[in-house]
């Protein structure tokens, strides 16, 4: 179902059902009852997915007292997208979640859609209790009501704040704090963060085809800065999720300023993607970098993940300096298909969470990603594989030891004599299904074939363009770092430097495991398989 369709259905919900809703208002604890098993076919064992109804963005990602937030765009009633809510879960790990109750409803003002949370350390909005520094949420109110009866200022900003650890959020009785003055119809996914040179909180906004930078000094009050955007990256369709926050240039003293915006559709294989440019940033403006601007223009964006699968992400704020990462978590949903994929209790995840790292390369700047390293506490066996030369199949179900569902793989590979080999890793069950990554030596190319991994009916967007990804490293040695799960997969080649999220639905579990090797032989290296435990379970 179209987004759009899905709103307006809501609507005449939220006509038909007022009581409902007006009981949500009132901070009833939220509906998931944990009755779900967790283990349905397709349900993510180690990736954050809901217990049950509809998910989308990551929202409001902070660490506090040890622990790692992760709000979430959330519809307790359904398995589709409907009036936003802010589901909630907490982490020590980033592997681990403890689901906790919604922590914000939808109210007299619209539902809750994305934005961001901050640790308001300096107590500049006052919220504070006690000497702890209060937790503020900005977000947007999308007023569904005013949008069907063909209003243009639907969309507004509020916040709201947390004296306990983030337990309990209290709406500001002045909300909005950015009001939508002029009428614009997309205004929306507040990004906050404190920029130290400056002393002031800086808001990043996404505004149908740019991105508008407010300050404040107080959370509450807001200035419009200035814009960005209009004539730089992909432009086909909306532009939506900014985050804005500086990076050490790795081996360099230097540090930049990274933008990521998702847009949908526009993605480069279809749908929804996420790009990103680098810049600089002097407390008003973001400006791009020279050198970063001759890779990008109006028609050519450069792309976080060149998977289908990895939309809205942001970082976490308030990371402490003594760790210093700068952590991502996208949503593993793509808008053209996400609201009807084949499972039932709940719909969608996120990605795995990630470390970004910003590189000098030959003509400009690019972003790396790596899996977080806590992931590692996972590995429940480890399976050293057999360096081998192969030609056409190679099967290692048996050696690996574990099943192919839940797996993590680092592989490195060898062309002979810089052969055209097109390999990688097949997945596949007893019905013929089967889904493969891998590399086009030929073309030099890392791709993701979904068009014989099972259930495809659901969209016929799902199929789709097959994504690619030019290899960018010149080593010798070509590797991938891959996991598997259920129903997913995440590719990180050349450490980082190339990133493929892609989600498929096999009608049953893959169980099989194989590398191959077409148009040439392949050399693996070395090899290492790791099955890996479940989230649920312990
Ligand atoms: C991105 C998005 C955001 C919006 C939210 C609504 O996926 O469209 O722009 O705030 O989802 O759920």
């Amino acid at each position: 179902m179209h987004k759009s369709f899905a709103f307006f259905a809501i609507v005449l919900i939220t006509f038909l059902a007022p009581a409902c809703n007006e009981k949500k208002q009132k901070g009833q604890p939220e509906k998931t009852t944990g009755t779900t098993s967790c283990q349905e076919p397709h349900r993510p064992q180690f990736h954050f997915s809901p217990k049950e109804k509809w998910m989308n963005d990551p929202n409001g990602m902070f660490f506090y007292d040890g622990e790692y937030h992760l709000f979430y765009q959330y519809y307790p009633d359904s398995t589709v997208w409907g009036p936003m809510h802010w589901g909630h879960a907490v982490s020590t790990d980033l592997t681990h979640w403890t689901h906790l109750p919604i922590a914000l409803y939808p109210d007299s003002l619209g539902y809750i859609f994305s934005g961001s949370a901050v640790v308001d350390w300096n107590n500049t909005s006052g919220f504070g209790k006690d000497g702890a520094p209060p937790l503020v949420a900005i977000f947007t109110y999308h007023d569904a009501v005013a949008a069907e009866a063909g209003r243009t200022d639907y969309q507004y900003q509020g916040i709201a704040y947390s004296t306990d650890k983030g337990r309990n959020w209290t709406k500001y009785a002045d909300n909005p704090v950015v009001p939508n003055t002029e009428d614009l119809r997309d205004f929306r996914d507040p990004k906050v963060f404190w920029h130290v040179a400056s002393e002031q909180w800086i808001m990043a906004l996404a505004v149908y085809d740019h991105v508008a930078i407010w300050g404040s000094s107080d959370l509450k009050h807001w200035n419009h800065l200035s814009d960005f955007g209009k004539t730089w990256g992909a432009h086909s369709g909306v532009w939506e999720c900014p985050d804005l926050f500086p990076m050490p240039v790795e081996g360099t003293g230097d540090t930049k300023w990274v933008l990521l915006l998702s847009i949908n559709p526009g993605g480069p294989f279809g749908g929804s993607a996420t790009q990103y440019f680098v810049g600089n940033f002097d407390g008003k403006q973001f400006t791009l970098d020279q050198s970063f601007s001759s890779t990008v223009s109006a028609e050519n964006a450069v792309w976080l993940d060149r998977g289908r699968d990895n939309y809205a992400g942001v970082t976490w704020s308030d990371i402490p300096k003594t760790d210093g990462r700068r952590l991502f978590l996208g949503w593993m949903g793509n808008w053209d298909y996400a609201q009807v994929v084949p499972t039932d209790a709940w719909r969608s995840a996120m990605t795995l969470p990630r470390t970004l790292t910003l590189h000098q390369t030959a003509d400009s700047y690019r972003l790396f990603a790596q899996p977080v390293p806590e992931l590692k506490a996972l590995r429940a066996t480890s399976h050293t594989i057999k360096p081998a030369n192969i030609s056409g199949m190679l099967d290692l179900t048996e050696q690996i030891g574990c099943s192919p569902a839940q797996l993590e793989l680092v592989l490195d590979f060898e062309t002979p004599n810089d052969g055209a080999a097109d390999f990688g890793v097949e997945l596949s069950n007893g019905r013929g299904e089967y889904y493969r990554i891998g590399y086009d030596a030929g073309a030099g190319q890392f791709y993701s074939d979904r068009s014989k991994s099972g259930d495809l009916r659901f969209s016929e967007k799902f199929a789709g363009e097959m994504p690619v990804a030019a290899r960018m490293s010149t080593n010798k040695t070509i590797r991938m770092h891959l996991f598997f799960d259920a129903a997913s997969a995440e590719l990180f080649a050349d450490d980082g430097d190339v990133v493929m999220t892609e989600i498929f639905f096999p009608t049953e579990d893959f169980n099989q495991l194989k590398i191959y090797s077409k148009n040439g032989n392949v050399q693996l290296v070395q090899g290492e398989a790791y099955g890996l435990k479940s989230i649920w379970r312990e």
